[in-house]
């Protein structure tokens, strides 16, 4: 239909008022489908539309009416457009929602994450304490929970009486001769007992005190304990491997000292501090205001100890170390409280870094 083109004021409102009333009728709203919305939109907005003719027509009115008018087609403009907009996402949105309902697989989607479980942050520091074991030629060995009185300490010079027995605050099965082990340096004598050396076996799992918990204790703890036997093995070598370890694990630049101690499986003996991650060093609760954290025993074993489980001392020499895997979790973590690992809370454990599993 060829129209027009309305050259006086008048004949331009005119135009315009029937525009706004073919687009109440006809406009976007009233557009059933996509394709019928487009016809719409041709037939107001298109290069020959009716809304883009009368904008056009403007050209030929005075001055002063352009000015007049000019807004007023503008913003009939705009609302039409701001119109279509709105019913397309409508329209698109129901084809969306039918589609879902008739597709049955639609591919297009994001997928849904199914909950993942992960390593718990003990388990992970156990294994990175191992890895840098075994990547030192130390292979992995395992001893039960539940041992007898000659593997948890007469074996590795504990007698009966001794006072050491006394600091392990052990638990005893009921009318059994057996215990739960206080400490991984079982495994030591049931490594010694299996296999010949030359001897270089990490041994980590779960010990038992019976303690009471707070943030520093608990009576189910970990613990790596380490065995090297071999001819003329001695203190410097012990000292080598432990600081090799403590190296890869902590960095280059953490502060460690070895501390003169005692322990009868081992002579002489030491324990290994590390400057504390909190305070760092000038005293703080976590180290006790000492400015340091104890994490491992160690020593070049006992010759008592080798001829218990049949060596002959004067050959074989050796060392030792028990590794608190908490202790080490904690320095890493900057967890203050050990409890924390036993709670199961969510909010917690999600936020360890899967990168260490
Ligand atoms: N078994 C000791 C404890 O639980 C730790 C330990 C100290 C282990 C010295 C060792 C060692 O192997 O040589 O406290």
């Amino acid at each position: 239909m060829e129209r027009e083109a309305p050259t006086t004021r008048a004949a331009w409102e005119r135009s315009c008022a029937r525009i706004e009333s073919a687009l109440r009728e006809a406009g976007a709203a009233a557009a059933e489908d996509l394709p019928k919305l487009e016809e719409v939109r041709v037939r107001f907005l298109g290069r020959k539309g009716e809304l883009t003719e009368l904008l056009k027509s403007l050209k030929d009115l005075s001055i002063e009416d352009r000015r007049a008018l000019g807004p007023k087609a503008q913003g009939l403009k705009a609302s039409f457009e701001a119109a279509v907009g709105a019913r397309r996402a409508a329209l698109e949105d129901a084809s969306d929602a039918a589609s879902l309902e008739t597709d049955a697989l639609d591919l297009t989607l994001p997928a849904v994450r199914a909950p993942r479980g992960r390593l718990h942050p003990l388990t992970t520091t156990l294994h990175e304490i191992a890895r840098i074991f075994q990547l030192m030629g130390y292979s992995w060995a395992e001893g039960p929970f539940v041992e007898d009185e000659r593997h948890n300490f007469t074996a590795l010079n504990i007698p009966e009486d001794h006072p050491a027995r006394d600091s392990h605050d052990t638990f005893y099965l009921q009318d059994l001769p057996l215990l739960l082990r206080t400490h991984t340096s079982t495994v030591q004598i049931r490594a010694l007992e299996s296999s010949r050396p030359p001897l270089r076996v990490v041994c980590p799992g779960r010990v038992f005190r019976h303690e009471q918990l707070d943030a520093t204790h608990s009576a189910v703890f970990h613990q790596v304990e380490g065995l090297v036997v071999d001819e003329g093995v001695g203190f410097a070598d012990l000292k080598g491997h432990l600081q090799a370890f403590l190296q890869q694990l902590l960095g280059t630049s953490t502060k460690t000292r070895f501390r003169p101690s005692y322990f009868p499986f081992t002579e002489p003996s030491t324990e290994v501090d590390v400057q504390c991650f909190f305070c760092p060093g000038s005293g703080c609760p976590s180290c006790k205001h000492t400015g340091w954290i104890e994490i491992l025993g160690a020593g070049v074993v006992n010759p008592v100890v080798l001829k218990s489980v049949g060596y002959d001392e004067k050959k074989w020499s050796g060392f030792a170390f028990g590794i608190g895997v908490e202790r080490v979790a904690m320095l890493l973590h900057g967890v203050r409280d050990l409890r924390d690992f036993y709670t199961n809370d969510l909010r917690f454990l999600k936020q360890f870094d899967e990168s260490l599993l």
